[in-house]
């Protein structure tokens, strides 16, 4: 893609660095590299430093409480996550501070200050109990990207019910597959929501999930469509409107002192299974890392106008759109739709209206912006933006040097953030004022976190590739995996020793200690920034009637990083079409969501095995990527992979 703009050709040369740009760093927040060695020397001390900056009941006893692979931080110390996030600014002079600047695709407008999200949280906080729902209760969230998402998730941190927001993009299934995993009461829902000016009909796919999700007692609809087209059949005594519940609320809510430890959310993603992961993340510790890591990584003041565009259904949403940004009090801009909708440059015309100051998006993202070109942002005033943040994959040097050039001006540092929903916050990243970056690396653990490259025997390396290890515990790390504490330890603690953490990531580090994240070694894949595991799709696909069996595997894609290459055989008699190609792809969007669709399906009379009648996926893997084939001596059939290498060039 780089020859596509020779302007930034001369930008990408191996070695180049970027130093913080001196007006930047003049004013930085943090210039001190001190910060790294208190986290080195006492990281204890150094975390119950930055949980000293949120408000607590009662103060912790101890910091941390390590019996590997199970940590407790803060102990004996409550609080609560809304009060954080919403009750000590309306007691100070951000009362009527802009907290949401929100736009829906339509191009509505709302802006919620401080104040309005305390009374909306407080009021709903107050529907909730009255609907019944406890401490300790999970609490559904399928939502369109609206300010009321972000108020159903406060309102339950404040009653301490537990919240499990599940992407508006899965399907029905996968919504009652989630429901049930975490037995959630009560389902909060909209009547639809936009995407690409098409209504996505989030209260029709409910019902269909309701159907086999008995644990649901009560559901609240928020009306965000408006005299759109879509039936709402509303079921008596179970389906309740969110705007007649808030009439009558009452306006304030006492919030529930909850222990450092009780659980505040629970975020399903991806594994290696076909069964998704309920990461269990509890209060104390998670918010402090996130309030902390929003602060040091993006610079943050008081007068920022902050974006992130992921969605509140991703633990970016949770972490770096909710609670990490609100716990200090910022700007946070919310857009609900496309950012190609109505036009390519819907991101920039939002930029330009709100002035915002930080941007935080996906490599996918970016790509997606160079291929458009650059007369899109090019139309708009950008130089509000003083700071630019990539998630979600690794960023290849191309995209981050355009996205330094043409969006940032050349004057925004670019923060490359490395973390996952397992971790809660930000683990590997660069501080704006005071790293110097290079293109395409994550740069270097933050302070009080410690990370390594380790080969499988567990030894370090200390310059090269191998596999991503986290070696020390930290506060917002998972606490487990809901209902299943033995996959919590096999998953993520097994690897080495019971007080490692495997991310599942490869990854280099050079001779500056700075690392790169090179990707999945694991059956997950990451698709234009979300994680899907190859398992859930092969079970999608063979839930179909016309399937045997099926492989999915990842090979690299332009835009989205990698794509979904499923290797599918048919069962006898059935005859293999276009047709039947489409129809299984619709297949996997109805299990689990379009994110999932596959690329492409590929036919095979056989899918290569080795003789005790493993599918052997590099194989796949290397034809999917066009590679010259390893080896195959194990085979039991080597005929097989040269006949599909065959019939997979003849589809491109
Ligand atoms: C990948 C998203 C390289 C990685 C916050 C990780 C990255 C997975 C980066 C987690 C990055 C995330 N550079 N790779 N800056 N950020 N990843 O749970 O493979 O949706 O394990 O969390 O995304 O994805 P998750």
């Amino acid at each position: 893609m780089a020859d596509q703009h020779p302007e930034i050709a001369d930008l990408l040369s191996e070695h180049r660095r970027f130093d913080p740009p001196a007006a930047f760093a003049a004013a930085a927040t943090i210039t001190d590299p001190g910060l790294y060695a208190r986290g080195a020397e006492d990281p204890e001390a150094f975390w119950a430093s930055q949980a000293g900056e949120l408000e607590w009941y009662t103060p912790w006893t101890r910091v941390l409480d390590w019996a590997p692979p199970h940590a407790k931080w803060f102990t004996g110390g409550t609080l609560n996550a809304s009060v954080n996030c919403v009750d000590r600014h309306v007691r100070g002079p951000r009362r009527n501070k802009a907290a949401l600047i929100w736009e829906g695709e339509p191009g509505d407008r709302r802006t919620l200050t401080y104040f309005d999200l305390y009374r909306q949280v407080s009021q709903f906080a107050n529907v909730l109990t009255r609907l019944g729902v406890r401490r300790g209760d999970r609490v559904a969230l399928y939502m369109p990207l609206i300010p009321e998402l972000a108020i159903a998730m406060l309102a339950c941190a404040r009653i301490g019910a537990v919240h499990s927001v599940v992407f508006g993009g899965f399907s029905a299934e996968s919504l009652r597959d989630r429901i049930n995993d975490a037995q959630a009461t009560l389902l909060v829902t909209a009547d639809g929501g936009w995407r690409r000016g098409a209504v996505v009909p989030l209260k029709q796919m409910a019902d269909e999930a309701l159907r086999e999700a008995p644990s649901i007692k009560n559901v609240v609809i928020v009306q965000r469509l408006q005299g759109s087209p879509v039936p709402v059949p509303l079921q008596e005594g179970r389906d309740h409107w969110w705007h007649r519940l808030m009439m009558d609320a009452p306006l304030t809510c006492d919030p529930e002192r909850m222990d450092a430890e009780d659980m505040l959310f629970i975020l399903y993603t991806s594994g290696t299974t076909g069964k998704p992961k309920g990461i269990v993340h509890t209060t104390g510790g998670y918010l402090t890392q996130v309030a902390a890591t929003t602060r040091w990584v993006f610079d943050l003041k008081e007068d920022d106008v902050y974006w992130c565009t992921a969605d509140i259904g991703w633990v970016t949403g949770h972490s770096y759109l909710v609670y990490g940004p609100l716990a200090n009090g910022a700007t946070v801009v919310m857009y609900e739709g496309a950012p190609d909708w109505p036009a390519r440059d819907r991101v920039w015309e939002v930029i330009e209206r709100y002035g915002v100051t930080i941007l935080y998006t996906a490599p996918t993202a970016i790509r997606a912006f160079m291929r458009w070109g650059t007369e899109w942002p090019g139309k708009r005033d950008l130089t509000s933006l003083r700071l630019l943040g990539s998630v979600g994959e690794p960023i290849n040097p191309e995209a981050w040097v355009w996205y330094h050039r043409f969006i940032g001006g050349e004057r925004c540092p670019i923060v490359d953030t490395w973390w996952q929903t397992e971790t809660g916050g930000m683990m590997i990243a660069p501080l704006p004022g005071l790293t110097r970056t290079k293109p395409g690396s994550a740069t270097r653990p933050l302070p009080g976190i410690s990370a390594e490259i380790r080969r499988d025997d567990g030894t370090d390396i200390p310059v090269g590739g191998g596999l991503l290890a986290l070696t020390r515990p930290w506060p917002s790390m998972l606490r487990g995996i809901y209902g299943d504490m033995d996959r919590y330890v096999k998953t993520y603690w097994s690897r080495w020793t019971p007080d490692i953490y495997f991310t599942g990531d490869g990854a280099k580090r050079d001779a500056d200690g700075f690392f790169w994240v090179l990707g999945r070694v694991d059956d997950v894949l990451n698709v234009a920034g979300h994680r899907i595991g190859t398992m859930e799709v092969e079970s999608a696909l063979v839930d179909h009637p016309q399937v045997a069996e099926s492989a999915v595997v990842g090979r690299p894609h332009e835009i989205k990083g990698q794509a979904l290459c499923a290797f599918v055989t048919v069962k006898e008699g059935v005859h293999t079409s276009d047709v039947l190609a489409a129809e299984l792809k619709d297949h996997v969007a109805k299990k689990i969501g379009a994110i999932a669709k596959p690329d492409d399906i590929i036919f095979a009379a056989d899918l290569p095995k080795t003789r005790s009648g493993k599918i052997m996926r590099r194989l796949l893997r290397d034809i999917a990527e066009g590679k010259a084939l390893g080896d195959t001596t194990t085979l039991a059939d080597p005929g097989v992979v040269a006949r599909l290498k065959d019939q997979y060039q003849g589809t491109e």
